[in-house]
């Protein structure tokens, strides 16, 4: 009898080493720190990709110029030479957040060499936007609490204030949106595109709509919520669209090629296929197809339109289903409401302030 407890009992202690072993197995395989610096996968544009399957999806009466015009048209010239060059500390801190040895104090010595936007930011942080219950009075804790890209978004915003331009809701709302869903799928789709230069491009893709619409008239029934048909209608109505405008605008801020290209660019994936834009913008075309596809995604979250709107072969690129479910997923989508509540109320719908907003 004693022999077989025995016997039970050295089967019982057996028996559940061998389940923590292959407990602790299991977690010590989580990807966990590994997965942030693997090797991105490399993806090429492919000479086999069937360019006829996409042909009839690009099949539009007008389409814009892809050639950077020589001359531009002499009101606008007048506007942009009025502006004032935008800060370099944009791209210096685009360009570190790029890097993925990145780290805080870095980021925070670069802004706290500008008092001004120090306490911008602070202001904002502390604002009752984030509700943080211990008031932040440091760069280090802000970009500690709220992460690189928020911060970096309110530096953007208040740079972009200092030289005069000041997107209204519509528009900010917009930038901040496609910003976040760019950095997202950077690091979802893991086909290697900084997230630095994404939140950049979110921000500052449409910086000259901004810029055409606080300076001159506008149509009288305003543009089409059509992307491609507003596009026209800027070609038409102010002699350059906001596309080329913005690429001409980072060409004279001295900001790098791959940025104003990638402004300039950033609606061609709505007039070509991949293959086409790609052979053009080899260097930048990962770029491009993660800020159409975000842009896409973020009017479809505010319903400014609805569908995926550019061809399958851009959301198969970005390793995404061409829905725009896939790429709207809910682990961001609180990130958004919270986002478009704050535009609301920064820009004084009082309607927001009244509900609290259930997501923040
Ligand atoms: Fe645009
Ligand atoms: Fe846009």
């Amino acid at each position: 009898m004693e022999t077989a407890q025995l016997l039970w009992m050295i089967f019982f202690v057996a028996a559940g080493l061998a389940a923590a072993a292959l407990a602790l197995k299991a977690f010590t395989k989580r990807p966990a720190s590994n997965m942030r610096k693997a090797p991105a996968q490399y993806i090429s544009i492919s000479s086999e990709d069937n360019l006829d399957t996409f042909t009839n999806a690009y099949d539009f009466d007008w389409k814009p110029e892809r050639e950077l015009l020589t001359e531009i048209p002499r009101d606008v010239e007048n506007i942009i030479n009025s502006l004032e060059s935008i800060s370099p500390l944009i791209t210096e801190i685009s360009s570190k957040l790029n890097d993925p040895d990145i780290n805080p104090k870095d980021i925070s010595r670069l802004i706290i060499t500008d008092q001004g936007l120090t306490s911008f930011i602070l202001k904002r942080v502390n604002s009752p936007y984030y509700g943080l219950v211990q008031k932040v009075d440091n760069i280090f804790n802000a970009i500690v609490i709220l992460g690189y890209n928020e911060i970096y978004r309110i530096v953007m915003e208040e740079r972009t204030s200092k030289i005069g331009i000041k997107p209204s809701r519509e528009e900010w709302i917009h930038a901040n949106l496609t910003s976040t869903i760019a950095a997202y799928l950077a690091s979802t789709s893991r086909i290697g595109v900084p997230g630095g230069t994404m939140v950049t491009l979110g921000m500052l893709h449409d910086i000259a709509k901004t810029v055409l619409s606080q300076s001159l008239p506008q149509p009288e029934n305003g543009f089409s919520p059509d992307p491609r048909e507003r596009l026209r209608q800027e070609t038409e109505f102010y002699g350059i669209d906001h596309a080329t405008l913005g690429g001409i605008l980072a060409k004279r801020w001295q900001m790098p090629e791959r940025l104003s290209n990638a402004i300039h660019r950033h609606h061609w994936p709505m007039f070509w296929p991949l293959r086409e834009v790609g052979q053009i913008s080899q260097d930048i075309i990962k770029e491009l197809s993660v800020l159409s596809i975000s842009d896409i995604a973020a009017k479809n979250f505010t319903q400014e339109i609805s569908g995926t709107y550019i061809g399958d072969d851009y959301y198969r690129f970005i390793k995404k289903p061409p829905k725009i479910e896939s790429i709207l997923m809910p682990e961001i989508t609180r990130d958004l409401v919270r986002i478009k509540h704050i535009g609301e109320i920064k820009h004084g719908n009082t309607e927001a302030l009244g509900q609290e907003p259930a997501e923040i």
